[in-house]
């Protein structure tokens, strides 16, 4: 009876994991998506206490889980609700730093609970799957860390690479099938923790080499490593759940890591091996030519031109970027969209699927200055509409709405871009003419239909707010 009701508990578990991760592919089911997530993974945690303690009483292994879950729960919740927005990648990161080695502990718990196996098969199978959580386990609680650490400037984020590196990797991957071999033929503890140790010399070496600013595609990749990790452990261990569970976050993971990969052009292979921001990523400017064949100047407006603008036109498209972020420049934006918008003008969002520097940054940004959902588009559902947009608001956005993009030869050629030189007129937010993120020159702000709006885009946004708010309609 109780062990049904045990199964039971693990299932609605599992269909709650799936629920969760529903809901959070879309904005404003995010927060039930969440709530699922949570009520699923408590009721894991119940099941599992129920199933180990009924089936055998441990007065002290009962204390430990409950002095665990009530550090991890106050520690967990001290810190996820002191983080700061641009501190949610570092989060992740810990996150799967203690899910990763959570992952090889219990697989290294699981085979000293196995003294002989009934065939070679089985060992095989089960020494291999214990192996490789320890060792994915333990490259991603140490390659976390490190990622954690350059997140933070605690770590140097410039990619640091060994002279030998390959070397060095190729001595590294003989020691890990080494290690398997020996814990084949003559399994015991030692060749798991030289397998636990290599993982960690691997993983802060794999992330080491890559520069800080790609750090949210590798906390993304690793984020995979935790869940399949899990899973291997739960494999061993014979738990469904935690297969099922680790499954999710594996491939979830790896979905991320290629839709971010993609969203900048790069392969995952790429990012991984490191160098990008470095040798030969600054790109050269695309000429932008007037009639006479001289170079065009930059146009510089000032806010009250844009006003008047806005005010005489019908569609308006808001394209936002990492400039707005630093700016802090949601709320002014989301008020002039207000204004906008109760004056009878079409006002809409074009969300680059990489604009800004971690998944979901502007869509966040603008949840939390209540810009309703429905105006906020991801690219593929708004680039058909530039072309029949009066004006288009480029805030704090550069690599993303780069047409040097749509042309081979530049370090990001091919990347996928927001239309946004097809508006009738285009107004650039920004405070200087520098390069974003991956230091390719923009030939959009030389555009005929482009004007610069130079300044801090939270102070530019509170100006244009004034003059819309008092301009006659
Ligand atoms: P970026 O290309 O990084 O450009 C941001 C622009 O904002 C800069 O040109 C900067 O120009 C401007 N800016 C900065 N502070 C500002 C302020 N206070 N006021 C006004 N403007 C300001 O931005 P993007 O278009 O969002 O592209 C994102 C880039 O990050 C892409 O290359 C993407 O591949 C990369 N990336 C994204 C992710 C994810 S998951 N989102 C992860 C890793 C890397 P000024 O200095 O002249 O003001």
């Amino acid at each position: 009876m109780l062990s049904n009701i045990v199964l039971g508990g693990y299932i609605a578990a599992a269909l709650l994991f799936v629920l969760a991760i529903v809901g959070l592919g879309r904005q404003d089911t995010a927060r039930s998506g969440n709530a699922y997530g949570i009520l699923g993974m408590s009721l894991a945690v119940i099941a599992t206490a129920v199933h180990t303690f009924t089936s055998e009483w441990n007065t002290l292994g009962f204390v430990l889980l409950v002095v665990a879950v009530v550090i991890a729960f106050t520690v967990g919740l001290t810190y996820s609700s002191r983080v700061a927005m641009t501190g949610l990648p570092g989060l992740v990161a810990l996150f799967n730093a203690f899910g990763g080695q959570a992952s090889a502990a219990v697989g290294i718990n699981s085979a000293l609970g196995v003294d002989t196996y009934e065939s070679f098969n089985e060992q095989l199978v089960h020494g291999v799957t214990v192996w490789a959580a320890v060792v994915i386990g333990s490259l991603t609680f140490a390659g976390s860390l490190i990622a954690f650490g350059k997140l933070g400037g605690r770590v140097t984020s410039r990619p640091v690479v060994l002279k030998a590196r390959w070397l060095v990797m190729g001595l590294l991957g003989t020691g890990l099938v080494g290690s398997l071999v020996w814990y084949m033929l003559a399994p015991s503890i030692w060749p798991l923790v030289i397998a636990h140790l290599l993982g960690y010399v691997f993983g802060v070496l794999m992330v080491l080499a890559i520069g800080g600013a790609d750090m949210p595609v590798v906390v993304s990749f690793l984020n995979s490593f935790s869940g399949w990790a899990g899973a291997l452990s739960g494999f061993a261990i014979g738990s469904d759940l935690l297969v099922v569970a680790g499954t999710i976050v594996g491939m979830s993971g790896i979905i991320l890591s290629i839709v971010m990969a993609r969203g900048m052009n790069r392969s995952i292979r790429n990012v991984l091996l490191g160098g990008f921001g470095t040798a030969d990523s600054t790109g050269s400017a695309v000429a932008v030519l007037d009639a006479d064949g001289n170079p065009r100047q930059a146009v510089s407006v000032d806010a009250s031109d844009v006003a008047a603008w806005l005010l005489e036109a019908d569609s308006v498209i808001i394209a936002p970027g990492y400039g707005m972020a630093v700016a802090q420049a949601q709320h002014p934006v989301a008020e002039l969209t207000r204004r906008l918008i109760e004056q009878g003008k079409t006002v809409r969002f074009a969300i680059h699927p990489v604009a800004g520097r971690l998944p979901g940054h502007m869509n966040v940004l603008l949840a939390e200055a209540r810009v309703p959902y429905d105006i906020v588009l991801e690219m593929d559902e708004i680039n058909a509409d530039f072309p029949s947009t009066d004006v288009v608001l480029v805030i704090g956005a550069n690599d993303t709405v780069n047409p040097a993009a749509m042309e081979p030869g530049s370090p990001i050629s091919g990347m996928p871009v927001l239309h946004v030189w097809e508006g009738h007129r285009v107004v650039v937010f920004k405070r200087s003419m520098a390069a974003g993120y991956s230091g390719v020159e923009n030939p959009l702000f030389f555009h005929e239909n482009t004007a610069m709006l130079f300044g801090d885009a939270k102070a530019s946004a509170e100006t244009l707010v004034t003059a819309v708010g008092t301009a006659k309609v």
